[in-house]
């Protein structure tokens, strides 16, 4: 509740308590005392729904990255040759997608197909044009060879996948079926098998088909 409207109502009650001005019945400073709280509740109300909906999206978040690390930490097991470690990592990280999504879903942030695109578009599009620039200015600038290349295929890939969006909103409604090519190194995406691949350089057979 707002400072103001505690004033508000303690001159409304202070009305109700002395006698009120003529054209002030007592019904309307209860009336007003009333809507006052009607709107104060539902204004609590949607405080606490914001702050679901800002949980959602932190748990989304928590999810989705417990699901990267753990499936990193299940490759490990499984070089390691631990198994049983790997197999746990590998179903909880499954789990953690199956929370992530559910967040997601209940936080309403699933659109249409069309708005879904767009999204991607300018979530891929930033990545490209502004965040991986300063980050790999900020890598050279502390010497850190892995996170230079590390960034800087991620940069490709997202300009390539930012290209992708924007061709399949545009061409949303061709029923010709597309096939792409996933480069298991790098992420970038063709969408015929390539020789091998423009940014690393794996050979073609490695791409995976979607
Ligand atoms: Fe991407
Ligand atoms: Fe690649």
């Amino acid at each position: 509740m707002l400072p103001q409207s505690q004033n508000v109502k303690d001159f409304i009650k202070s009305l109700l308590d002395t006698s009120p001005p003529q054209d002030f019945t007592k019904e309307a400073a209860e009336k007003l005392l009333k809507i006052l709280n009607t709107n104060e509740s539902k204004e609590e109300k949607m405080m606490d729904n914001n702050k679901t909906q800002d949980n959602l999206m932190a748990a989304f978040s928590g999810e989705s990255e417990a699901n990267r690390k753990y499936l990193a930490y299940s490759k490990k097991a499984e070089q390691d040759g631990k198994t049983n470690a790997a197999k746990l990592f590998k179903a909880a990280s499954d789990a953690e997608t199956i929370h992530a999504l559910k967040h997601f879903e209940v936080a309403n942030k699933v659109g249409t197909t069309t708005d879904n695109l767009l999204d991607a578009v300018a979530g891929e599009t930033h990545e490209y044009k502004e965040m991986y620039p300063e980050f790999i200015e900020t890598a050279e600038a502390e010497g850190n060879t892995a996170a230079i290349m590390s960034f800087t295929y991620a940069m490709q890939a997202e300009e390539v996948h930012a290209r992708l969006y924007k061709e399949a909103l545009e061409n949303m409604d061709d029923t010709k079926e597309i096939f792409y090519y996933l480069c298991p190194v790098c992420g970038n995406i063709e969408t015929s098998r390539p020789g091998k691949c423009i940014f690393c350089g794996v050979p073609g057979e490695n791409f995976i088909k979607y």
